[in-house]
């Protein structure tokens, strides 16, 4: 097992960190195929240099120095101070040998040795009702599964007419009490603050099945940081917001991203309505805005990728009026230790 810094200029872990990406993308493909949805070298970079975790990366070794193996664990610094979460890929070529479990019980080490004690996970699956290749081994490993998301896709491009009609609320009273806006690549400065109680109520709001998290603590700061390391990382985003014009507060928001390394898909973030905004038909104008914004900035995104919880019954709604499809699965699962 080796350490592995992403960030390091030296040719030789430069090189290590490639391969242990690698081995991600690769397990990647062997689910999904060219709809993977692993992240670029300069995407994981950026993460590394945002400071809202802490990162322990870790390669395991086969056989003639070859990475077989990945571990990432990520520790939140500013709140979920118990909490670990654990990234490990083995390339399929290595599976069965052992190398899985030595890269938990090394990710268990690090968060014990770190003063934490709850490790959460995920698999996924490219077809829901099928398990993927590493539900068997999280359940083996003592893990339980506290949460499944539905992966969804939306075409693109949709029915503009239509997608205009959602975005102006048409037929939605009170449509007039609420502007929906858009900011690519970057927000005002005055939407901070608001967006900032958002991302915190993002934290609490949104369903979370059976996994124990705690709130998020958000400020302006964060919610700047954490644009900006997608942007330096490369990506185009835009955020869309609910504005109540009676107060002047942003209400709702929702953030697409899209990576340069794959133009041809858009990743869905969080969307969030704040509950005494609830029933003015906001989730789908923000949405339907979204699509509209990337038609006409990014006409090369054919589709907008999306994981909802499964019992997320209101927004797979939304999501159903817009021309999303369920496809495949993602499992959260979580061990006290
Ligand atoms: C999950 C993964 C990391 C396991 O790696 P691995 O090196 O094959 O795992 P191990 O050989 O250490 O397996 C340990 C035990 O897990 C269980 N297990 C692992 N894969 C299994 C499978 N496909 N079917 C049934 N049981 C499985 C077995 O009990 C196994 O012990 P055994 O081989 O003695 O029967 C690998 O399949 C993978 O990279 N999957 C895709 C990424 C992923 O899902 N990561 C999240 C993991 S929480």
């Amino acid at each position: 097992m080796i350490a592995v810094d992403p960030l390091s200029e030296d040719a030789e872990q430069r090189q290590l960190f490639s391969d242990w990406l690698d081995v991600e993308t690769t397990s990647q493909r062997d689910v999904f195929g060219p709809d993977h949805s692993a992240w670029s070298a300069d995407e994981v970079r950026g993460r590394r240099r945002g400071s809202t975790h802490q990162f322990t990366d870790r390669a395991a070794v086969g056989e003639g120095g070859r990475v077989v193996g990945m571990l990432s664990v990520a520790e939140p610094l500013h709140d979920n101070h118990e909490l670990a979460l654990v990234k490990l890929s083995v390339l399929p070529t290595a599976r069965r040998r052992g190398v899985g479990r030595l890269l938990l019980a090394e990710a268990e080490s690090v968060v014990r040795a770190h003063g934490r004690a709850l490790v959460q996970a995920s698999t996924e699956g490219s077809r829901t009702g099928v398990d993927g290749p590493g539900d068997a081994f999280a359940a083996s490993q003592g893990y339980e599964p506290a949460q499944t998301m539905l992966r969804s896709v939306m075409p693109l491009p949709a029915d503009r007419h239509k997608l205009e009609s959602y975005a102006d609320g048409d037929g939605v009273e009170d449509a007039a009490a609420f502007a929906v806006e858009a900011s690519w690549d970057g927000v005002p400065e005055a939407w901070l603050d608001d967006l900032a109680v958002l991302e915190q109520r993002m934290s609490t709001d949104a369903p979370m099945g059976d996994l124990a998290l705690e709130e998020e603590d958000w400020d302006a700061e964060r919610v700047r940081s954490e644009l900006q390391w997608a942007l330096d990382a490369g990506r185009r985003l835009v955020v869309v917001v609910a504005r109540d014009l009676s107060v002047d507060r942003l209400v709702g928001f929702t953030q697409v991203q899209v990576s340069q390394d794959s133009p041809e898909v858009a990743y869905q973030q969080d969307t969030l309505v704040l509950t005494e905004a609830r029933g003015n038909g906001l989730g789908l104008r923000m949405k339907a805005r979204a699509a509209l914004e990337l038609m006409d900035e990014l006409p090369g995104v054919a589709g907008v990728r999306t994981w909802n919880a499964d019992d997320n019954t209101h927004m797979l709604a939304v999501n159903a009026d817009l021309g999303y499809e369920p496809g495949a699965y993602l499992r959260e699962w979580q061990k006290r230790l």
